[in-house]
């Protein structure tokens, strides 16, 4: 499963992208507000980082401003994979912009229909989030194991990106499921790292070996 991150934070993508946990990055109209920086600016940087797919979004509402936007966002790197939102007029400027070659990411996608529409209009990812079905008491995971089924019963190539991660619990998952990729912000991914056993251990193995007196040379 590819990992993406979820944030327009540098910094924090830099420091992932050191590990080589990085394999794209995912941003949003919020997250670029979080970030307080300028969308074009602050995108070209990221591309810098990171080689693989970086995920753009457009903000228009009608298909051919979003496709004007979409090619605008396009090009800023190669990598840019254009952000759009899964509406009527989303899934044509999809269609549109995947003919000419883009790679698009539809996004706010919360329904396994609305999975196999954006399949059918050409999007490289479809960005099911989980974390938001959870909070309205749906089963976001569910989700991603309808897609999963039907997007293999028919070969579609449409790569499953489980978005709106919460938790690291999220992210085992949509492993287990099949997930192709999923995208979490950066401390779900570092919190991946932990376990209180593992703590525990490295606690008291460095108790033994400060009494053995030795130093590794
Ligand atoms: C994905 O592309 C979205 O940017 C993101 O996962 C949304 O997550 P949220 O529901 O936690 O805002």
């Amino acid at each position: 499963m590819k990992f993406f991150v979820d944030t327009a934070d540098v910094d924090a993508i830099r420091d992932l992208a050191e590990l080589g946990v990085v394999d794209g990055v995912t941003t949003n109209p919020s997250l670029i507000l979080k970030a307080g920086r300028d969308i074009t600016e602050v995108t070209r940087e990221i591309c810098e980082i990171v080689d693989g797919p970086v995920s753009a979004e457009v903000v228009a509402l009608d298909a051919p401003a979003m496709i004007e936007e979409g090619r605008k966002l396009a090009r800023i790197a190669p990598n840019i994979a254009i952000k759009l939102p899964l509406t009527w007029d989303g899934l044509k400027a999809c269609k549109a912009l995947a003919s000419e070659g883009y790679m698009i990411n539809v996004t706010l996608c919360f329904s396994a229909n609305q999975a196999l529409l954006a399949a059918k209009a050409g999007a490289s990812f479809i960005s099911p989030f989980i974390g938001r079905l959870d909070d309205i008491n749906l089963d976001g995971c569910e989700l991603i194991q309808d897609i999963r089924t039907i997007y293999d019963n028919y070969g579609f190539e449409t790569e499953i990106l489980a978005a709106s991660i919460r938790s690291v619990n999220h992210v085992t998952e949509v492993a287990r499921i099949g997930a192709d990729v999923m995208t979490a912000p950066p401390d779900v991914i570092r919190k991946l790292a932990s376990h209180p056993l593992t703590d525990k251990g490295l606690d008291a193995f460095l108790k033994d070996w400060e009494k053995t007196g030795q130093k590794i040379l």
